[in-house]
């Protein structure tokens, strides 16, 4: 197999796009690709200050890279969820921080243990809800705050195509219109205080981000999250790569299906949801106050 671009031997074959690239053509074509997606949805402009959230994991560090390359202004977020198990959350934060020094840029780091008074796996306990459902609503509150704290006018995060498929299955098949509303590789501001979120790696699946980060030799976390283990949204992604083996371009045509036609079936839905300020923290709720808060005094109440 060689390279379509210059004949060399190729170590890619991008089916959907039907495309065979060497591994010196692979990294442009890379940062090409994502720069045309955030042109598409208009996702960054120059002039712009981006934080990215990263994970410590090789879709958001890889993505950190590629906005860094095409001459972003970014800066890092990492929250520390408190997960010990094998030293998750400790390890992740080793690797963001050792990337950010890498690129020279600034990484801040929130600790949810310190802000809070109890870390993700003790959050699970106290609120009896499913762990992933607390540590989303805790790092959707972090990102949107940090944003709007140190003035950043674009949060970036590193979801990829396989991301956002299996979102988007897990959604249909649960009918959860108001979650169908949200997904969007570009979600805009909103002036009660949520800052534009971006998805500018929407386009590429699993397979592409790793690929880019190893031909880059980015050092990232190759654990899972302890808590993803029997995920749903992992088994949807299996699913969703044996129909794509079957047929190639399948799950890109099924989000860009989705997203071209969302307007026609969720039409008759609210475009807006009402928000307004959460009366102990001002950050933007459908409460009088937020759910951020509203777990925040229930660790208070049960650690006194
Ligand atoms: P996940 O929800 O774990 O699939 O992660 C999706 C995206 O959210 C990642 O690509 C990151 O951009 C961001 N993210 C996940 N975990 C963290 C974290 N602990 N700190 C900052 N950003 C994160
Ligand atoms: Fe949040 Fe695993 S990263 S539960
Ligand atoms: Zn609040």
């Amino acid at each position: 197999m060689k390279c379509r671009k210059c004949g060399e031997k190729a170590v890619v074959n991008l089916r959907e796009h039907r495309l065979s690239l060497c591994k010196g053509c692979y990294i442009p074509w890379f940062v090409d690709y994502t720069e045309k997606t955030i042109k598409k949805f208009r996702m960054i402009d120059r002039g712009d200050r981006v934080l990215v959230a990263v994970s410590g994991g090789k879709d958001s560090l890889a993505l950190w890279d590629v906005l860094n390359e095409l001459g972003y202004e970014t800066f890092g977020l990492y929250i520390h969820l408190g997960i010990d198990y094998d030293g998750y959350s400790d390890v992740s934060l080793q690797k963001s921080k050792q990337f950010a020094e890498r690129i020279g840029k600034k990484l801040v780091v929130v600790d949810v243990e310190k802000e809070v008074g109890a870390g993700i796996p003790e959050l699970r306990g106290i609120t009896r809800r499913p762990v992933c459902s607390v540590c989303g609503m805790t790092k959707r509150y972090y990102m949107n705050r940090i944003a709007m704290e140190l003035g950043a006018s674009v949060l970036a995060t590193g979801h990829n195509l396989d991301d956002e498929v299996s979102q988007l299955l897990g959604n249909i098949l649960n009918w959860n219109i108001d979650y169908l509303i949200q997904q969007s590789p570009v979600l805009p501001a909103r002036e009660e205080g949520l800052k534009k979120k971006v998805k500018p790696f929407c386009y590429f699946t699993e397979k592409q981000t790793l690929l880019y980060t190893v031909l880059r030799n980015i050092d990232y976390v190759e654990m899972e999250c302890p808590f993803s283990v029997g995920a749903t949204s992992i088994f949807n992604k299996d699913i969703l790569n044996q129909l794509e083996h079957r047929s190639p371009g399948i799950k890109r045509r099924f989000y860009d299906g989705f997203l071209n036609n969302k307007h026609v079936f969720l039409k008759d839905v609210v475009d807006e949801i009402g928000l307004r300020n959460c009366s102990n923290c001002g950050m933007p709720t459908v409460n009088e106050v937020c759910s951020f808060c509203k777990t925040k005094e229930r660790v208070r109440s049960v650690v006194q």
